[in-house]
């Protein structure tokens, strides 16, 4: 693959947040989850497993999990200035239902991949010796999730096709309904399908901002007097596109 292409490919994969509730074609999330397990992993220990919901009712008690710990996501970000509110949360603070419409609205995804972490897998490793047991070892853990996370992503992108990481935040309501047993744990949710929309290439800070060479560029370095205006700046480009379309209002 060239260059130009993986950079297309880049740019492409973006969050999606609406979905066609059309079916995939089958082998799709086989190639998708195949592509995946070859993320990079901490000690090659591939701490994953995948679950795949289709069926709409299962679908549907994840979702509806989903909106319980969204709850307290909704209300802590409603704690913030609405300047510096995060783009999907600027509304009156008793608008929930608007929030969830740009920010939870995956639901029609025909497809759920459930992706489980063992830690067991990671603690158990030659990695976990050499960073003690601790914090070091979450953190790996977590890295490698994240590794594994834009792979599936990529793949997904790769196919045509949307998808979104979405992060959960308490385990019990969503391990009754999925059966996987301790010490496993759901890491994220990406639901996945045909995109209703083509975001175009994502809002990033300009390069030459981040890029150093030789020594710290302190011209560069932002001070915490100006962490507000940087946070306002990313706040303000953002785009997002949980917003269903038109029709669907
Ligand atoms: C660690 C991590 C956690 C994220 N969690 C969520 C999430 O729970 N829900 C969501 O809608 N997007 C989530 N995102 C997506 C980001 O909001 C998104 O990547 C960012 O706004 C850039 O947009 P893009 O992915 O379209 O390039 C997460 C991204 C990362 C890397």
């Amino acid at each position: 693959m060239k260059y130009d292409e993986f950079l297309g490919l880049l740019k492409y994969r973006r969050s999606i947040r609406v979905f066609k509730p059309e079916p995939i074609p089958d082998e799709y999330v086989m190639k998708i989850l195949d592509a995946a397990h070859y993320a990079m992993s901490g000690a090659n220990s591939q701490p994953w497993e995948f679950l795949v919901v289709e069926d709409r009712r299962n679908r549907e008690k994840l979702y509806q999990a989903y909106l319980k710990d969204f709850d307290m996501i909704y209300h802590l970000e409603q704690q913030r200035t609405p300047k510096y509110k995060h783009p999907a949360f600027k509304m009156r603070v008793d608008d929930r239902d608007e929030a969830i419409g740009k920010f939870a609205n995956w639901k029609d995804a025909p497809v759920y991949i459930c992706v489980l972490e063992d830690p067991r897998k990671m603690f158990g490793s030659v990695l976990a010796a050499r960073s003690d047991f601790c914090a070091a070892s979450h953190s790996i853990l977590a890295t490698t999730m994240g590794h594994l996370s834009m792979t599936i992503q990529l793949a997904v992108a790769s196919l045509g096709l949307g998808s979104q990481r979405v992060d959960v935040f308490v385990q019990e309501p969503y391990r009754q309904i999925l059966g996987y047993p301790e010490p496993l744990r759901l890491n994220i949710i990406v639901p996945v399908g045909y995109r209703t929309l083509e975001p175009g290439p994502p809002h990033r800070l300009p390069l030459e901002a981040l890029v150093h060479f030789e020594r710290y560029d302190m011209k560069k370095y932002v001070r915490s007097e100006d962490f507000l205006k940087y946070l306002g700046k990313i706040r303000k480009r953002g785009k997002r596109h949980g917003s269903p379309p038109a029709s669907n209002k």
